[in-house]
């Protein structure tokens, strides 16, 4: 039996976002639902979600029966801030309360600003395009940290920006359903100068109150590897899209540039040096090859790598493809990581067990190889709103009926429990729970 230990500090939790358990929210998804409810896989929206924004003590009680020392959330922007330069006080101590509470049972928060949506009425002056966005994201960050800095030290400025850009603007998929090459690069940038202007907030309001936030974008990496080796133009293509979804965007924060393609290296206030650890989200890799039908997705198609097992979502499950990916982020940024997110959609809780050992075996690979990582947030808590999933994709370690919104905790949830209780992962455990 091997058994592997992470670090006492370690933080071993899950993460979620507002939109997708808290009900009750007004913001640009919950209108695009409304306006296309074609654009969401087995119809549903995220009206009640999982009612989370009321049953968040019982929710955060739970987790932290299970052991787990840190707990991901997010501020919904449309909540804080329902008119331009109006803050709703209420839904800031709201989200005061949720912090404290995880505090209460044990968990470190760690509290993403931005988690894919955004207050009508910046998504109606143009969203992430819009000229105004950096400074009205930086006045609500700096909100945020006035009301949460007391208990919040771990912040995500932007979960996830190339992803939303592309899905949103490039895609047509998610809210404002656009799809063109230059207005994602319009929206690249408009992210960029977003999180550049929120992290400097951010460490401004933490200064004047002598504390020091530590602050990340949450990075969605994917390998992505040629389809056939042998092939130049596979070689060659694979590469684009390496480039511009796992590299373009840290690269920029670490220069300082909005560098070439989506713009000229012209520099950005508050963007060098912006990040002080990496928020990693990883779920899986793909294979890329040429494919000149596709101009819209830059003549590379994606596919999962042959060979691997497939998730719910038919993403293939490759642990190796997080250890490395911990290895070359560390190599190139030399920050410290946390795993933000990492997760497996799997209906029957069948894949999970194994999911989880050999995902958190491979950061403590990444460990052994000498990366600093901090801790692994699990995605997600509680089945929930997947997006264009709806809820059609289940990650999470505890059920939730539709119906009634009763939580029934999985045989993972018992499992990562484990895991966070002891800060081990024993391969044994893994074999017992399966067999029995
Ligand atoms: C990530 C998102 C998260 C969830 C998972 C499955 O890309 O950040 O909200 O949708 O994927």
């Amino acid at each position: 039996m091997t058994q592997r230990r992470f670090p006492d500090r370690f933080l071993l939790g899950c993460a979620t976002a507002a939109h997708q358990v808290e009900g009750g929210i007004d913001n640009d998804w919950s209108r695009w639902v409304a306006d296309h409810p074609e654009a969401v896989n087995g119809g549903g929206d995220a009206a009640i979600a999982i009612d989370h924004y009321r049953r968040y003590r019982d929710d955060l009680e739970q987790l932290g029966s299970m052991q787990h020392n840190a707990h991901r959330f997010s501020v919904e922007w449309a909540r804080v801030e329902p008119a331009p330069g109006v803050f709703d006080h209420d839904a800031l101590a709201h989200y005061v309360d949720v912090a404290r509470t995880c505090r209460r049972f044990g968990m470190e928060p760690v509290v993403t600003l931005q988690h894919f949506t955004l207050p009508v009425w910046l998504a109606e002056a143009g969203g992430f395009t819009a000229p105004d966005a950096p400074v009205r994201f930086a006045r609500y960050a700096a909100a945020c940290v006035e009301a949460l800095g007391e208990q919040v030290t771990w912040w995500v400025t932007v979960n996830e920006p190339v992803v939303v850009a592309v899905l949103g603007y490039l895609e047509g998929l998610w809210p404002p359903g656009e799809r063109s090459l230059p207005r994602t690069m319009a929206a690249l940038r408009g992210l960029l100068r977003m999180h550049a202007a929120a992290a400097h907030a951010i460490a401004t309001v933490s200064h004047q109150h002598g504390r020091a936030a530590q602050i990340s974008i949450a990075h969605h990496e994917r390998r992505l590897l040629p389809r056939d080796p042998s092939l130049r133009a596979d070689r060659a293509i694979a590469k684009v899209p390496d480039y511009l979804f796992n590299r373009w965007f840290l690269r920029a924060c670490v220069t300082g540039r909005i560098l070439r393609p989506v713009g000229s290296g012209e520099a950005v206030p508050g963007l060098a040096g912006s990040l002080t650890y990496l928020g990693l989200n990883h779920y899986t890799s793909e294979a890329v090859s040429l494919d000149l039908g596709a101009p819209g997705m830059l003549f590379a198609r994606h596919e999962p790598v042959p060979g691997l097992p497939l998730s719910g979502t038919g993403w293939a499950i490759d642990a190796g493809s997080l250890r490395v990916a911990l290895i070359d982020l560390a190599r190139e940024f030399g920050l410290p990581i946390m795993i933000t997110e990492n997760g497996v959609a799997d209906d029957h809780d069948e894949l999970r067990p194994t999911f989880l050992r050999d995902h958190l075996g491979a950061v403590a690979d990444a460990i052994d190889s000498g990366v600093d990582v901090l801790g692994y947030l699990y995605w997600t808590a509680w089945d929930n709103f997947e997006w264009a999933e709806g809820y059609t994709q289940r990650f999470g370690l505890i059920s939730v009926d539709r119906e009634s919104l009763q939580r029934v905790a999985k045989p993972s949830a018992a499992l990562f429990a484990e895991i966070c209780r002891t800060h081990e992962v024993p391969d044994a455990l893994v074999a017992t729970r399966q067999g029995a």
